[in-house]
């Protein structure tokens, strides 16, 4: 039930950090060690090459997962809709290995790419949050998200449940591959830390809804902008508010706003900036100014290492690669809040349906 929350959604965003500290408890050690079943990771750890099916807020999480695998096992991995993959089959390398995140596990989009993989013999795991699925019983191998029934359409803890077992099995194969770096993640602690940082994002709702009423409710579109992994975020970001505000949103990577769609900026069109990117914090600050000059209303949500004393939401600072679990949150707020505030059925926005069963 919803208990005293309003809406599903605000309860799913709110149960993030229990999420992530079940996650914990579940697939690590006291050590922080993974506990997976060795039959993934060594299927994952003798491959050449991992590809990611997924759709929507699903490929979203792909997108960072594909950058935590490669950091951590050295693994080439593309991440693919699993809409278009079905029917323009990807070239595959010798060795593959096919991994499919769905929240519902009843993706029809997906399952035609895993019937394909099953008649080819491709090892497929499925990470799921419903485990009797039907991509949890057709793939060889299925890891459970765990982060309990997700009710509202729009998903949340789902999404940082993904990301988080993704890094889960990079972690997994890379000290298999002997990698140093794989050695070196701290996963554990960062994730107790972003389960911290989760709860003062949380405490800053207040300033979010605020926020949302004065540059959000009454506009007709809004942009995302990230650099490195806060790219994928902006993604993310930017479907959760378009799917429950209607407000037409982007997500860019910010350097290319200035390769054309600059030109949609206009006095009081919303940004908002994700810096949680040390390699391009400075870049950033430099894209915020382009679009100020054209009169946009900036937004910026920064870690606080990279913080500067007027951004307007600051993070609890956190590995780089598992920051999106601390900065989509705020994201997540300000899509609510935008669409509580418009008066709109956050839970269930028109047209769409929590598990989208026909392709
Ligand atoms: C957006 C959303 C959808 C789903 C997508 C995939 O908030 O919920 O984009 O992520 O339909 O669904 P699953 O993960 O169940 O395969």
């Amino acid at each position: 039930s919803k208990g005293t929350y309003e809406f599903y959604m605000l309860k799913e965003i709110c149960e993030q950090p229990t999420v992530l500290h079940h996650l914990a408890q579940t697939y690590l050690d006291q050590a922080g060690t993974p506990q997976v079943d060795p039959k993934i990771t060594t299927g994952l750890s003798r491959a050449d090459r991992i590809y990611i099916f997924a759709a929507g807020t699903s490929y979203h999480a792909g997108l960072v997962g594909k950058e935590i695998i490669e950091e951590l096992t050295e693994i080439p991995t593309e991440v693919a809709f699993a809409s278009e993959a079905g029917y323009h089959f990807p070239i595959l390398s010798q060795h593959p290995f096919f991994i499919f995140l769905s929240q519902s596990g009843e993706t029809a989009d997906s399952r035609v790419v895993l019937q394909e993989a099953i008649k080819r013999k491709i090892p497929c795991l499925t990470l799921t949050n419903v485990p009797n699925s039907t991509l949890a019983r057709e793939a060889n191998y299925a890891m459970s998200l765990e982060a309990g029934p997700e009710i509202a359409v729009a998903s949340t803890k789902a999404y940082i449940a993904q990301i988080t077992v993704e890094a889960i099995l990079a972690k997994a194969v890379g000290e298999k591959l002997a990698k140093k770096r794989a050695k070196d993640f701290l996963l554990k602690e960062n994730l107790a830390l972003a389960a911290e940082g989760i709860e003062q994002v949380l405490s800053t709702q207040d300033k979010i809804a605020q926020l949302a009423q004065k540059y959000l409710v009454s506009s007709r579109n809004a942009f995302y902008i990230g650099r490195g992994i806060d790219y994928p975020v902006a993604l993310e970001a930017a479907l959760k508010l378009k799917e429950v505000s209607y407000i037409q949103t982007e997500g860019f990577a910010a350097a290319e706003l200035k390769h054309g769609t600059i030109s949609l900026i206009e006095p009081g069109t919303p940004v908002i900036a994700l810096i949680n990117d040390p390699l391009t914090a400075d870049l950033m600050r430099g894209n915020i100014q382009e679009v100020i000059a054209r009169g946009a209303k900036v937004i910026t949500i920064a870690s606080q290492s990279l913080a500067k004393a007027n951004d307007d939401i600051v993070l609890t600072n956190l590995n780089y690669y598992l920051s999106p679990l601390i900065s989509v949150v705020a994201a997540q707020l300000f899509a609510y809040y935008t669409s509580k505030i418009k008066g709109l059925d956050v839970d269930k926005p028109r047209n769409l349906a929590k598990s989208v069963t026909v392709e």
